[in-house]
């Protein structure tokens, strides 16, 4: 273990606003120290941006994200995009609204992943990810990110919105530019103007939904009411924006993960194989060793004690589900791939009012590509270094060559 000093100076010398961070260093052993010694401190602002608190114990994240009346989400849930200012959909997007009107939202969100809605997009997501896995079977060396895990998270989001086949190429582009800096993985395109072109094509499928509504979640979402007023364009379209980023990015980086680990980890390979493990209780380990999201953020909408650190009304407060999820006091051995871990309450969905309304589906994924790999793969191979995803907010790889030997 690391002595006191080396915990200094590992808080004092990460600066988490750097997306290169932990380019070069393993950042567990980071987040163990912070546990232990700085449980929760405050990180000093960089480039003349404000500085903000960082949460690090499983308990205390998860207290704050049940305290959604003094930490809020308003003003935006994202480091990056608060240390710029307010996240311009506060209010109006799911994600990024407090209390009442999140409640409302919620609802009407939430009548959108109805089990009829579901069953479909989950019997769909099983089919298309065995096809996807006979694809690349026997082929040799083949980049699992872009062959398969690439092409299962938006799909499913969009058979959720009914989204026509044409148009998903442009918002997987958009999608992937949306969050994730440098590297390949931007294709060029700015961020920020990644987010306004998927907002303005869902504008533009609301409007059209609207005036002749089907039987989708867009059609729905459309025409509710809230309060007895429809939602607007807007409104809807921001909502439709927060299923496919909220869906595509952190499902697709869960399964890169979770095949890199099965490589990784021959044994626990075999244990999945041979039923050993139970595929449910292997989807959970697989998310809790992925926390595809580093961090989330609220801001205190009043003075509030977290840890016996005082946190004025206004503070940023960020809460690292990457520290909470490997906290010795709640998970045996953290850095141990163990599929067959039980209890596994991780905090990779989130908790409280704001939990992950799509983790129905990102347990569907996963566990879709598991009963995939047990069926049609005898083994795993890792062909090659994985690339790494340089962001504050997103942790995994953005390739993974491997090869898959038939059964
Ligand atoms: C919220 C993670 C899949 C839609 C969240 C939150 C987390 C999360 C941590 C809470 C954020 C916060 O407290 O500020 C994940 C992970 C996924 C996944 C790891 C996959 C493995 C999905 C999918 C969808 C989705 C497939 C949509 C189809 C949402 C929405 C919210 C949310 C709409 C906002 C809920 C609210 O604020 O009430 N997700 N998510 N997510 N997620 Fe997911």
């Amino acid at each position: 273990m690391s002595s006191p000093d080396s915990g200094v100076l590992a808080v004092n010398t990460v600066d988490l606003t750097d997306p290169a961070a932990f380019a070069d260093r393993d950042p567990y052993p980071f987040w163990r120290q912070v546990r232990e010694q700085h449980p929760v401190y405050w990180h000093e602002g960089t480039a003349g941006r404000p500085g903000f608190w960082v949460v690090s114990r499983y308990a205390d994240v998860v207290a704050a994200y049940a305290d959604a009346d003094a930490l809020g989400s308003q003003r935006g849930t994202v480091l990056d995009v608060l240390l710029e200012g307010d996240d311009s959909a506060g209010g109006r997007m799911l994600a990024v609204t407090d209390r009442p009107r999140h409640r409302e939202l919620r609802a009407v969100l939430w009548r959108a992943f109805a089990p009829r809605h579901l069953e479909r997009v989950a019997e769909r997501v099983h089919r298309l990810t065995e096809r996807l896995i006979d694809e690349v079977t026997g082929t040799g060396t083949f980049d699992f990110a872009a062959e398969v895990a690439e092409r299962i998270p938006l799909t499913t989001i969009c058979e959720l919105l009914s989204v026509p086949e044409g148009d998903r190429a442009d918002l997987l582009r958009y999608s992937k530019a949306a969050f994730t800096t440098g590297g390949p993985d931007d294709g060029g395109v700015d961020p920020v103007e990644a987010r306004n072109e998927i907002v303005l094509y869902f504008m533009d499928l609301a409007e059209t939904r609207r005036a002749a509504p089907g039987d989708d979640v867009v059609s729905m979402i459309a025409t509710a009411r809230v309060d007895g007023a429809p939602l607007s364009l807007e409104e809807v379209a921001l909502n439709c924006y927060s299923l496919i980023l909220g869906g595509d990015e952190s499902s697709r980086i869960s399964a890169v993960c979770a095949v890199r680990a099965l490589a990784e980890h021959p044994g626990q390979w075999r244990a999945l194989r041979t039923r050993e493990a139970d595929l449910d209780t292997a989807v959970e380990e697989m998310l809790r060793w992925a926390t595809p999201g580093l961090h989330f953020a609220r801001t205190a909408r009043r003075e509030v004690v977290i840890a016996g650190q005082r946190v004025r009304a206004g503070d940023i407060v960020t809460l690292w589900n990457i520290s909470a999820n490997n906290d010795e006091t709640v998970f045996c051995s953290p850095r141990t791939f163990d599929l067959g871990r039980s209890p596994n309450k991780h905090v990779t969905f989130g908790h409280g009012p704001h939990f992950c309304l799509g983790a129905f589906l990102g347990r569907a994924e996963l566990h879709a590509l598991s009963a995939a790999l047990v069926n049609r793969v005898a083994g795993i191979e890792l062909r090659g270094t994985p690339t790494a995803i340089r962001s504050t907010f997103l942790h995994g790889d953005s390739s993974l060559p491997v090869s898959f030997r038939p059964r």
